[in-house]
């Protein structure tokens, strides 16, 4: 019998698909076959949360809809047959009108760039509607706690706004919330009562509001349950477990699964990439054997195919014998993240760790409750424990089925106790991030008669994901303890005995880590009965160290912002442009721009060799995998044209490799495809063949390039000058330090857009390419130099970027150019959507450095002199980094050094090119000078604050070093800014707070540093269009870009603003009437680029001149008119403008005054960091930060800016490892080791200051640049973490010393390298610190 159709409802429009290849995404339905764009593509492996939709299933027997978030980048299409879809735009657009969540994600200024936006809606939207549909509790939708909705968003990655915003929109949802901490936002304004607050945010109302299950869908499942067509759609949907065994035994009859695939939520294919054509897919989650859950009074079974918050659910479900399930289910919370538990299986989760070494938790959970799991194979049921199931042979191609899971009930007697404890340390602390190490320990214990201590009756303890094969049991520490009275001696052998069964393969990262984790863990387990001599349920951790989950504090943060009417609507918090479009997914980017039906696609292949010469490509098999039309090389490029990929104001760089590749990464060709799917499976399956014969050795270090003179050239324009005599400085030193070398590495965009264009032909040789640019000048001349074509056949158009930073102002040439190149040959239109692995491969990122440094200073710690050698890693390519060494040293400039010399190299390297990521060069410089600081205030014995302060510049020293961009000496507001952060943070009293903290708390320790920034930078030349319309709207092209800095929104507010003072009647209520458009190349020319900072004043004014001719031009007809009446509208005057034939269009091109066009930004942050001694986990516990706006053109925006500057510098100084092979090529692919910041890794408290200082004469509207210099401040919670660590050292080498350690006792210093991510923070305090401790305990 023919089977049913694919039906389902997206936002309640019916979709009825006829057929589609079975391992189609949602994801890929959605974005290609319906209009339906919020839905994005961001990471394509389950790990950012861009792509989450709602998936709602009704059941027809007890009439109720189910409804949770799901992934619909790994979610296949067939599976969500007769299920409902609802995206952002499902729960309001702008034609329906705005959801309250958009509406309050826009009024929190929740949203900068957006592209992630829609997800975090969506992620939301499901804890409202959890909380309204929960059973379990007394919920109503008022009771969505600030906890939960903090947690809602905690999968979901932002790039761009640092969270904060974001939190507080999720949190107005909440009951519990006091509303007087929500930040700033544009419903109330400070001082309004908690009723008026809440009366002005937007109403949610649940009835209203949550989505309801389409009625043709129900009536349809009513009337009959679809079973899909299994020989149209190669997908099976057996209901029976015997249905599924005659399934497996007819479509393959050997041993194997053949070309079938079992899937249930099909997340497994987020860590394993599927590069296999299934044959036939076959879902087992509708097998009601395989999902149901059974307790009694043996345990709990558990189907396999029940997901994992369903798992959690049962787990966590209130009973007297639940105690091992409840701490299982509260671990299992930390798994991935809400919408991959929401769909993946727990028996998915088992066979992948059985099968292919995933690095489980789950089963090193069961492991230790001595869980075991049933499987079928041909009619055969087998029952394995958890142990033998592991080490069996794998099942996952096999036709074996895991049916279920049992995990037993662990009962006591009235003399024994039972402690179950989970640990696992992850760089995140509320999941998304896989474990270094995970355990789960069971033990039963009682107590010694005589001695009144603890015995060991029994125990499990296991282990995971160390880079073992599996979890495994450390049987032999087991039946060490077993029967034996707890001492810290038998403590100390047991933990001796774990570390030889903790053996990570060799090529594990971090081994000795993992050893000294999985050692911490069993301290942590065992330590407190020792000390306390007896056991409790709800037991304790060793002193200090704690599980981060539980005690998850709720973020808090407070802003203290002056807006300004004078400039009205200039200076006020006004609303971002297009933020709600944004928020419900239908505010446009490149890859939403609907692709035409002959669309080809394209993908990079790119060289992993970083000096070969090409042989061929071609692919493996050399068949051109499915879908495959062309493969474009440097041969492609008309004769006519050039092999180009890029320009900057230092150079240019090839697009494709010719015959010799010269670095890995370097782009070899260009697969064209029908999809990009095809195309980037073509890519991933070509095959390059090298020939290294004749070929000279790369140079792959700044060393290698410094001999052998690679070096790129630096203008002597952009060659900084020294300061000072340093032979005096340095003679008039008492103490110097000399030949200190540290380095630096990279930092990749983590932009959420990758990089993007969409190319298409036209008449005559012109083409049009849309490009996710922030340089469409230069990416036009490019093209048009590439394909040989006068420029003005060349429009890029670029409206909107999803995230920049930097990264798409050189790096997205080459993705456009080769998009053009491929489109003009094939005279189809082509686009490319650069991969998330790719796309780190291409970006090349921050340069790495090597710096020398020696500095001479007085005992009372003045610093004299500093004399520098740095060697900058640039790559292949020259594209900025001659700009470097000038940014380094305007921003290492911030202390008055005495004398500063130096020597720096440029040097070009066979690696990667490296290019602008915000704050090029400033970051790495400001940085630098707190490490000397640092150095200095360590070798003085001194406070480093206090080096701090003495080494501040005074206005004459700062003239000195800065010459006239030092400004007036009322602009040099450092000073203030300083003093005035030691009383907003109360620095002093938490300093001396922390020393008393760490003198008490043993594996606890806490470190507070303040840090001073200054920033250079400069406004550059740029053209203004503005346009009044006939019906009085206004129409503004600028050259910048928006990225999210927000600044079309400054752009909209100053045209409001200089319209306005024509002074018509409404004027000065235009800002809504006021549309800024897309940048176009051949609208707007000379639009250079949107970089370093002051593109969004430098428009400003650009824009601001435009409206002053136009006022101009307006007021002899506003005269004439007043001649006979006494007032006259906006739109009369402009009615009657037109029919005199004013011109009512201008355009300016604001060139900035040589003089004062640069000029320094100053802003000092404190930041508090306390470090588990047990794990290396540091946890950011307070950051305040004052930073000089001048006068704010848009304090909300501003704000924005500097918190999401902050925690990018959080990510580079402590999260984001970025670690290359061999050949330079970076070693992080995506998600799953790239890591970003989270909302669980941000401050739990953050203040925010902006320093309304007044008057600017040289600047726009006396306003200040704030894109990129709070990043800078971020040092200070690597400054803070290093104090941090330098208590736990004088600890441990207190416990050596107890020891018997001949030493002096005194810490012989240390560098804390960049990213501070655990492994390392740990190694610094110590891997031993537990033994040694022990030791100390032990020792006489
Ligand atoms: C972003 C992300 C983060 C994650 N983080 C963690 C983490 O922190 N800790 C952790 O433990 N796990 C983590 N996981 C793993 C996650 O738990 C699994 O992906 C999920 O449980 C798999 O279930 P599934 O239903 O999607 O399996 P699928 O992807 O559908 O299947 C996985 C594999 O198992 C096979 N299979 C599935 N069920 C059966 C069965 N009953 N019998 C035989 N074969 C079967 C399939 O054929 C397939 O090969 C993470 C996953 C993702 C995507
Ligand atoms: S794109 Fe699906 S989770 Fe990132
Ligand atoms: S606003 Fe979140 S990624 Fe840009």
């Amino acid at each position: 019998m023919a089977g049913d159709d694919l039906v389902f409802s997206v936002n309640g429009e019916k979709f009825e698909v006829l057929s589609v290849n079975p391992s189609t995404t949602l994801l890929e339905f959605l974005r290609s076959n319906t209009p339906f764009k919020s839905v994005k593509l961001s990471c394509g492996e389950g790990g950012c949360g861009a792509c989450i939709v709602i998936l709602s299933k009704y059941d027809p027997v007890l009439d109720k809809v189910e409804e949770y978030s799901i992934n619909s980048c790994l979610t296949l299409l067939c599976s969500i047959n007769e299920c409902s879809i609802t995206t952002s735009e499902g729960l309001g657009n702008t034609e329906k009108g705005f959801h309250p969540i958009h509406k309050r994600f826009a009024g929190f200024h929740a949203s900068q760039c957006g592209f992630c936006t829609p997800g975090m809606c969506i992620s939301l939207y499901s804890a409202l509607s959890n909380a309204h549909n929960s059973k379990n509790s007394h919920s109503s939708p008022e009771y969505l706690s600030a906890s939960a909705a903090e947690k809602s968003i905690a999968g979901n990655l932002c790039r761009c706004t640092g969270y904060r915003p974001i939190a507080d929109a999720c949190k107005s949802f909440a009951a519990d919330v006091d509303i007087e901490d929500l930040g700033l936002n544009s419903f109330w304004r400070k001082g309004e009562s908690r009723e008026e607050m809440l009366k002005k945010l937007p109403p949610y109302n649940p009835d209203k509001d949550l989505v309801t299950f389409p009625d043709f869908l129900k009536e349809k499942i009513k009337r009959q349950h679809n079973v899909l067509d299994q020989t149209r759609y190669h997908w099976s949907t057996p209901v029976s477990v015997a249905e599924l065994q005659q399934i497996l035994a007819i479509t393959n009859p050997g041993g194997d699964r053949g070309l079938m695939k079992i899937v249930v939520g099909n997340t497994g294919t987020g860590y394993y990439k599927e590069e296999k054509q299934y044959g036939r897919y076959i879902d087992i989650s509708h097998i009601p054997e395989m999902s149901m859950i059974k307790k009694d009074d043996r345990g709990i079974e558990i189907g396999a195919v029940v997901t994992i918050s369903k798992v959690i659910d049962a787990l966590m479900e209130e009973s007297t014998s639940a105690y091992v399930f409840k701490k299982i289910g509260i671990h299992m919370e930390k798994v991935a993240n809400h919408f991959i538990r929401n769909s993946g299986s727990i028996g998915g989760n088992l066979v992948m760790a059985q099968s292919k070494n995933f690095p489980s938790d789950i089963t090193t959970l069961l492991l230790a409750a001595d869980a075991s799991v049933n499987m079928i194979n041909a009619g055969r049921h087998e029952k394995l424990r958890m142990g033998e199931f592991l080490v069996s042979p794998p099942i996952i191609n096999t036709k074996t089925v895991l049916l279920k899971v049992h995990i037993p009930i662990w009962a006591t007697s009235s003399t024994t106790g039972l402690l179950f404890e989970t640990y696992r340390a992850a760089p995140r602390p509320i999941g998304s991030a896989l474990p270094y190490l995970n355990a789960a320990f069971l033990a039963v214990v009682s107590q010694d008669a005589s001695s009144r201590g603890i015995m060991v009756d029994k125990c499990r303890l296991a282990f995971g994901s160390f880079g073992g094969y599996h979890s495994i049991r450390a049987r032999e520490v087991e039946d060490f303890l077993t029967d034996k009275l707890l001492s810290r001696s038998v403590l100390y052998e047991a933990v001796r005995l774990l570390k030889g069964i903790i053996v990570p393969s060799i090529d594990t990262s971090y081994a000795e880590y993992k050893k000294s984790l999985a050692v911490g863990f069993l301290f942590d387990f065992l330590y407190p009965l020792i000390e306390s001599c007896s056991w409790d349920l709800e037991r304790k951790h060793v002193d200090g160290h704690v599980d981060p989950t539980i005690s998850l504090p709720l973020l808090s943060s407070a802003q203290q912002v002056l807006e300004s009417k004078e400039f009205h609507p200039v200076g006020e918090a006004v609303i971002k442009f297009g933020a709600e479009l944004q928020a419900s997914g239908e505010a446009v980017y490149v890859d939403d721009i609907p692709s035409l039906p002959n669309c080809l696609h394209g993908a990079f292949i790119y060289s992993t060799k970083p000096l070969a010469r090409i042989k061929s490509v071609g692919f493996k098999g050399n068949v051109a995998p499915i879908g495959v039309l062309a493969v474009i090389t440097y041969k492609d490029i008309p004769q006519v044209g050039h092999n180009i990929g890029y320009i900057s104001m230092f150079g240019t760089g090839l697009l494709f490799a010719d015959e010799v590749t010269i670095c890995a990464g370097q782009i070899i060709a260009l697969v064209v495809a029908d999809t990009q799917k095809h195309a980037n499976l073509a890519a991933k399956l070509a095959v390059v063949e090298y020939d290294l014969r004749n070929i000279e050795t790369p140079v792959l270090s700044v060393e290698d390039a410094v001999k052998r003179s690679s070096l790129f050239e630096v203008p002597p324009e952009y060659y900084p000058e020294p300061v000072g005599d340093i032979s005096k400085g340095m003679a008039e030193a008492d103490r110097k330090i000399r030949s200190v070398e540290l380095r630096l590495g990279s930092q990749y965009f983590f932009y959420m857009e990758t990089q993007t264009a969409l190319a298409l032909p036209d008449e005559d040789n012109y083409i049009v390419v849309y490009s996710a640019t922030q340089s469409p000048e230069y990416t036009q001349s490019v093209i048009a130099t590439c394909l040989g074509i006068p420029d003005h056949s060349v429009r890029v158009i670029t409206r909107r970027l999803g995230g920049g930073f930097g990264g798409k102002a050189i790096k997205s040439m080459p993705v456009a150019t080769a998009c053009a190149l491929a489109a003009q040959k094939l005279q189809r239109p082509v686009r490319i959507y650069v991969n998330r692995k790719t796309d780190m491969i291409m970006a090349g990122g921050r340069h790495p450095m090597k710096i020398t440094y020696s500095v001479g200073f007085t005992s009372d710690g003045k610093l004299t002199a500093l004399e520098l050698t740095l060697f900058i890693d640039a790559g292949i390519d020259v594209d900025v980094s001659p700009m470097l060494p000038q940014n380094i040293m305007n921003s290492l400039k911030k202390y008055d050094w005495g004398a500063l010399s130096f020597d720096i190299k440029v040097c070009k390297t066979n690696l990667p090119s490296r290019t602008s990521l915000r704050a090029p060069g400033e970051v790495q410089g400001s940085y630098i000078a707190e490490s000397i600081i640092e150095n200095v205030a360590s070798s003085l014995n001194m406070d480093v604050d206090v080096v701090r302060r003495i080494n501040l510049h005074t206005y004459e020293s700062l003239r000195k070093f800065y010459k006239q961009v030092a400004g007036e000496p009322d602009e040099y507001t450092l000073p203030l800014l300083w003093d005035k952060l030691e009383i907003s943070a109360d620095f002093k009293r938490r300093a001396e707070s922390i020393k008393q903290f760490n003198l008490s708390n043993v594996w606890r320790k806490r470190g507070i540093s303040r840090v001073p920034i200054i920033h250079q930078v400069m406004n550059r030349p740029t053209p203004g269009i503005v346009s009044i319309l006939s019906d009085g709207s206004v129409v503004v092209e600028i050259a910048g870009i928006e990225m999210g800095q927000g600044l079309l929104t400054k752009v909209q507010q100053m045209v409001a603003y200089g319209l306005g003072l024509i002074k018509a009647e409404g004027s000065q209520d235009l800002l809504e009437r006021i549309r800024l458009i897309q940048t176009d190349t051949l609208s707007i020319v000379q639009s250079s680029y949107t970089a370093g900072s002051t593109t969004s004043e430098n428009c400003c004014e650009a824009v601001r001149l435009c409206c002053g001719i136009l006022v101009e031009r307006l007021k002899p007809t506003m005269n004439r008119i007043l001649e006979n009446a006494r007032s006259v509208t906006w739109d009369t005057l402009i009615q009657e403008a037109n029919a005199q034939s004013v011109d009512l269009s201008a355009r300016t091109f604001y060139k900035p005054e040589s003089s004062s066009s640069e000029y320094l930004n100053y802003g000092v942050g404190a930041s508090e960091v306390e470090v588990d001694l047990v794990t290396g986990r540091t946890e950011i516990i307070r950051s305040d930060i004052i930073y000089d706006c001048g006068k704010s053109l848009n304090p909300a925006v501003d704000l924005g800016q500097i918190e999401g500057a902050f925690v990018q510098g959080i990510g580079f100084f402590m999260y984001e490892e970025y670690t290359t092979d061999e050949n330079g090529l970076i070693n992080e692919e995506g998600t799953w080791d790239y890591k970003i910041p989270t909302i669980d890794t941000i401050p739990k408290q953050f203040n925010v200051q902006i320093l309304n200082s007044g008057h600017h004469k040289n600047r726009i509207l006396s306003s200040k640049a704030s894109g990129e210099p709070p990043l800078l401040v971020a040092a200070s919670v690597h400054c803070a973490t290093r104090s941090a660590i330098k208590e736990a050292r004088k600890q441990y080498l207190s416990w050596n010393h107890n020891n018997g350690d001949r030493g002096d006792g005194s810490d012989p210093g240390f560098e804390l390298p960049i990213p501070a991510i655990m492994p390392v923070v740990k190694q610094l305090c110590g891997l031993e610190s537990v033994e040694k401790y022990l030791e100390s305990k032990t020792s006489p």
